[in-house]
Formats: C-alpha cells, sequence, structure tokens
C-alpha cells in the first residue's frame, strides 16, 4: 500500500490545527457577496450567445487550441482580440496569457535580469511573488501603500553603492488590491519612477471593469498610461470569463514571447475563451454594460455610506473599490460570523491567515452590480449585529 508522506501529513495537521485546513466549497444558492463578477458578466446570457455567434462568424468550431500559441494555438481570434486591447487600453502591445497568474509568473519571472531590483508592495498578489521567485532579480519589499516607505528603501546608500551601473529598478504594485480593496497613490509613484527612470508595472486585476471610462482601470482614469512600463489585465474578474493580458511595448511584447515561460510551454486559450473576452469587451460599452458599471458605483457609494452611519464603527479597511473588507481578527472568529451570516442568505467568504497575515483575518465582501440596496442593508445589519 502505498504510505502517504509523514512531513505532508504533518503540514496538513499544523493546518487543521490552525482552523485554516482549505477545502473546496460545494456551490450554493447564496445571495452573492464573494465572488468577483462584479458586473455579472459571467451569468450574461447575450455576452454568452454572442461569442457562439462570433465563433460561427469566425469559422471557428474547435473546441481547444491544439497547442501552445508559437505553434499550433494562435488562432485568428487572439489576433482580433490583441488589437482591440491595444485600442481599448490606448497602448502599443497587448499579449494574452492564459491567466493573471501566469501572466504574472511569465512577467516577474523573465523581465527583472540578474543584478536588477525588483521593489513590491508588502500585499502584493501571490502570482507576482511566486514570479519574482523564480527570477535572478534582487526583491525588496515595501510598506502596504507608503510611498516614502518606496522611496526610503530604494535609496539607502549601502544599497545604491552595491548596485551595479546597468541595473534597471522595477516597482510593482495593485491597481485595486485584492485583499484590502485600497488603492495606492498612483500618481505619486509613477512621478517617482518617471522622475528616476524606473519600470512601474501595475496589476489591474481588480480595477478592471471599475475604474475608468468604461471599466478600462485605474492607470487610465489617472491618465498615467504613457508613464507606466507594463499594466495586468486579467479577464477573470469583472469581465466574467478567462485569461489575461500584459500590455507594454511591442519590444516588451516579444521579449515575452520569447522568454516567458508561462507563456511558451502551454496550450493557448480555446477559441471559445478569446471569443468571450473579445464579446466581453463589447459589452463593457453597450448601455447595458455602462449602466452595470454605474450601479456597481452606486453600490460601493451606498455599502461606504450605510457603513459609515452605523454607531458601532464597523472594521472596513477604507476601499472605494468593490472590495471591502472588515477585519475580524483570528480564524476561528472571523469563519464564525462568514458562517452566520451565510445561515441567513448571504455568501461571504472568511479570509483566513496564512492567506492574509496572522491577525489581519477578514471577512471580504464583494460588492456587484446585480446586489440590490435591501441585500446590502441587511448584509451591513447583520455584520453588525454579529460583532
Ligand atoms: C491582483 C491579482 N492579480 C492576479 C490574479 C490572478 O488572476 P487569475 O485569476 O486570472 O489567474 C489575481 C486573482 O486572484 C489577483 O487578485
Amino acid at each position: 500500500m502505498d504510505v502517504f508522506p509523514k512531513k505532508l501529513l504533518s503540514k496538513l495537521s499544523e493546518r487543521a490545527h490552525n482552523n485554516a485546513l482549505r477545502g473546496l466549497p460545494d456551490s450554493n444558492n447564496l445571495i452573492d457577496f464573494s465572488s468577483n463578477d462584479y458586473l455579472g458578466l459571467a451569468k450574461n446570457k447575450e455576452v454568452f450567445l454572442n461569442a457562439v455567434e462570433l465563433l460561427k462568424e469566425h469559422n471557428q468550431f474547435r473546441n481547444g487550441a491544439t497547442g501552445s500559441r508559437l505553434l499550433t494555438g494562435n488562432h485568428s481570434l487572439y489576433i482580433e482580440l490583441e488589437k482591440k486591447l491595444c485600442a481599448f487600453y490606448e497602448v502599443r502591445a497587448a499579449l494574452v496569457f492564459n491567466s493573471g497568474y501566469d501572466a504574472n509568473i511569465g512577467f516577474f519571472s523573465s523581465v527583472p535580469q540578474r543584478g536588477d531590483e525588483v521593489f513590491y508592495d508588502e500585499f502584493i498578489h501571490a502570482s507576482i511573488r511566486d514570479g519574482i521567485r523564480l527570477g535572478n532579480a534582487k526583491s525588496f519589499k515595501f510598506k502596504h501603500n507608503d510611498v516614502e516607505d518606496l522611496k526610503s528603501k530604494i535609496s539607502p546608500p549601502l544599497r545604491a553603492q552595491s548596485r551595479s551601473d546597468d541595473a534597471e529598478i522595477y516597482i510593482v504594485t495593485e491597481s485595486v488590491f485584492s485583499m484590502d480593496g485600497d488603492s495606492p497613490d498612483l500618481k505619486a509613484i509613477a512621478e517617482f519612477c518617471s522622475s528616476n527612470n524606473y519600470h512601474l508595472v501595475v496589476d489591474e486585476a481588480h480595477a478592471v471593469g471599475v475604474f475608468g471610462d468604461y471599466g478600462k482601470g485605474l492607470v487610465q482614469e489617472l491618465g498615467l498610461q504613457e508613464q507606466v512600463f507594463a499594466r495586468i489585465m486579467t479577464f477573470g474578474k469583472a469581465l466574467g470569463c478567462h485569461g489575461a493580458a500584459v500590455l507594454g511595448s511591442e519590444k516588451l511584447k516579444s521579449f515575452l514571447i520569447n522568454y516567458a515561460r508561462s507563456f511558451i510551454y502551454t496550450t493557448g486559450l480555446s477559441p471559445h475563451s478569446v471569443a468571450t473576452i473579445l464579446v466581453a469587451y463589447d459589452y463593457l460599452q453597450t448601455t447595458e454594460g455602462i449602466k452595470a458599471q454605474q450601479k456597481l458605483k452606486k453600490n460601493i457609494e451606498s455599502f461606504s455610506r450605510i457603513d459609515n452611519s452605523f454607531d458601532l464603527k464597523l472594521n472596513f479597511i477604507p476601499s472605494n473599490s468593490a472590495i471591502q473588507s472588515c477585519n475580524i481578527k483570528g480564524n476561528d472568529k472571523v469563519k464564525k460570523a462568514a458562517q452566520s451570516i451565510q445561515d441567513m442568505g448571504f455568501d461571504v467568504k472568511p479570509i483566513l491567515s496564512p492567506t492574509v497575515p496572522n491577525g489581519e483575518e477578514r471577512l471580504r465582501i464583494c460588492l456587484h452590480a446585480y446586489n440590490t440596496g435591501k441585500q446590502i442593508k441587511e448584509v451591513l445589519n447583520l455584520l453588525q449585529s454579529i460583532i
């Protein structure tokens, strides 16, 4: 009989002991306050049907890409999508990856070279950390959303002395942080990068569809597209489908095609996946799409207004995005709070350590265009009564 390795067993027991053992949840019919489907596009029938029509128009009756994009997988819809992304995001080149995870792993493991330095916000997404870890550059974290700390980490005399003359500096942040829902002072960071010739990389996963005209993201809302070296846009959140793109220059695109291993050594997305992304971008610019973005904004505003009106202030991290996180310390406590709210019919998820640091466990409430004012009020009332 195969014996399960003891070291793995002990790691699993440790997770269980900390009440942090992960498992796959069943699907449920609760009111959605937890998915990343901020605009409801994942279940939008029109998007689904239009994607099928587009496949027919392109005579694409194939179920899979059949190979890496570098071999047989680069079907015509990819070319159309990358062109559309360039126009939509006002950028010279776009390269589509199979997921945001793949895009970040591919970018950060290949772009910063030995001798280069990467400075990253301490709350940066796991995919960016993993990418950095796979690469050869040195990396340093700075305090969350703290531009002064970033500056001081880059410039201490000792570090500057040991830096070689040809070292490139990369700074990476998210425009909306996935666990906190807050945003950095992107203007200040972009200014700092431009004036020092540092390369700024912004992961816009949770800003797409939420900020900017037609949901173009925070970089464009602030008019910073020319100051950013690369943007990572993902399609699995507000666009309701799957995949991601790295936006930047033609040279960056060519570099990634040649060196990003998560791009090269994997089967491309199916024509159906790419058609869905194309149609989802069209939908963002329709009257219905614009209405969904406006409704989401309204829901975000009313959530904050109701939260502010409570006598006993809930411990929310300030955010004007679709992600609203309420700190409840300890895995046991936050799990119990989530369960009580779920028992009343609302799907909110506890975020446990080690996903977030010990002591920063929280309930993560995601707002959507399709949540009603009444539901928002009810979920906050429940939270208030529990706390
Ligand atoms: C900030 C951020 N970047 C990247 C990703 C990964 O994107 P994807 O789900 O497309 O792999 C996520 C999703 O969890 C994210 O929150």
